[in-house]
């Protein structure tokens, strides 16, 4: 009688030789809040275990990733000031750049990606710049990014990562930072990035939420599966080092499909509904905490080399005791 992969399944030794897909404390990129103010490290309500920082209270955090080995951030910025073209996103002493010299002084080797976008720093919550109709101006949107992509370089930004969804944003970042002097600064593209409900529990963590209307002319809809590839390849054609799928659970298939057509570093994002929902289960004993590894494995094993995601330290921790 043939068993097929029953007999390469008998022993724990085995079964770890036989693993096709393993995850490692360096695929994770750790997402992080800053907030405005001193001595502030509070949990974030809608995101459980996930804390707003102050820049002073940074150095808990590096220490944190240290001992687990994640060694990639992924910095939001919660601004003092809102206003309609979101000036405070690109202030030499905003509250990102800050927390990005804070960081490289405290840790050289740290890879620090800086979120571009306006909507936690614009007062009606969208991704851009405004007009009379409340229509995103894409082009004007894109020179507000590129002031705010050299911003986060002149801090310390190893790589910036557009996650407005206006059209020509790589291009036009690509060359304001060669212009700049940045020709190393790299660029993730937020590529294939869905109106999605699981951003929820992110828009309440980061103020975001737009006062009007929604994403919709920007972001894509939930259907589209082949426009997907088309947003990818566009941000190929335009010099993206990374692209990212987002979110990442409930659009695996893109992130396959797409990961063996373009060949290319794909990042996906296990956003904060999909972290919430697991998080939540676990703690109500509805799930077993196996649950988390198991969705991190999906993603890599779909095609991601990076994973943004919440649960990197929880996971980097569990991974280094050997308790998953
Ligand atoms: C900003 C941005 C969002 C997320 C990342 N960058 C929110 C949005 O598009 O509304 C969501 C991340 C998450 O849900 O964890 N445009």
């Amino acid at each position: 009688m043939f068993y097929r992969g029953r007999r390469l399944r008998k022993t724990p030794v085995i079964r770890s030789m036989m693993q096709e897909t393993a995850l490692s404390a360096s695929d994770f990129i750790y997402p992080v809040f800053v907030v405005e103010g001193e001595r502030i490290r509070r949990e974030i309500p809608s995101l459980k275990g996930v804390y707003h920082y102050s820049v002073d209270m940074l150095d808990g955090l590096v220490e944190e990733m240290r001992a687990c080995g994640v060694l990639s951030c992924l910095l939001f910025g919660i601004p003092g000031h809102k206003d309609a073209c979101g000036s405070s996103a690109s202030r030499e002493d905003g509250v990102v750049q800050r927390a990005m010299r804070r960081l490289r002084a405290l840790c050289p080797e740290l890879y620090i990606v800086g979120d571009v976008c306006l909507c936690e720093y614009t007062d009606h919550g969208h991704c851009g710049i405004l007009d009379e109709t409340g229509y995103v101006k894409n082009d004007e949107t894109l020179l507000r990014l590129n002031e705010v992509a050299v911003s986060y370089a002149r801090a310390g930004a190893d790589m910036v990562a557009p996650s407005d969804m206006m059209d020509g944003h790589v291009a036009s970042l690509r060359a304001a930072l060669d212009e700049a002097g940045f020709p190393n600064v790299a660029i993730m593209g937020y590529s294939a990035k869905f109106a999605s409900s699981f951003y929820g529990p992110f828009r309440e963590a980061a103020g975001s939420a737009p006062a009007f209307g929604d994403r919709k002319s920007y972001q894509m809809d939930p259907a589209n599966g082949q426009e997907a590839l088309r947003e990818i390849a566009a941000d190929v054609e335009e010099g993206a080092d990374v692209v990212m799928v987002k979110p990442a659970m409930a659009y695996l298939d893109v992130l396959k499909e797409a990961s063996q057509t373009f060949r290319m570093p794909f990042a996906a994002y296990q956003v904060s509904g999909e972290y919430a929902m697991l998080r939540l289960a676990v703690e109500q004993g509805v799930l077993n905490e196996s649950a988390v590894y198991e969705s991190l494995l999906a993603i890599k094993r779909a095609g991601a080399k990076l994973i943004i995601t919440y649960f990197a330290l929880d996971m980097a921790k569990k991974l280094k005791e050997g308790t998953v």
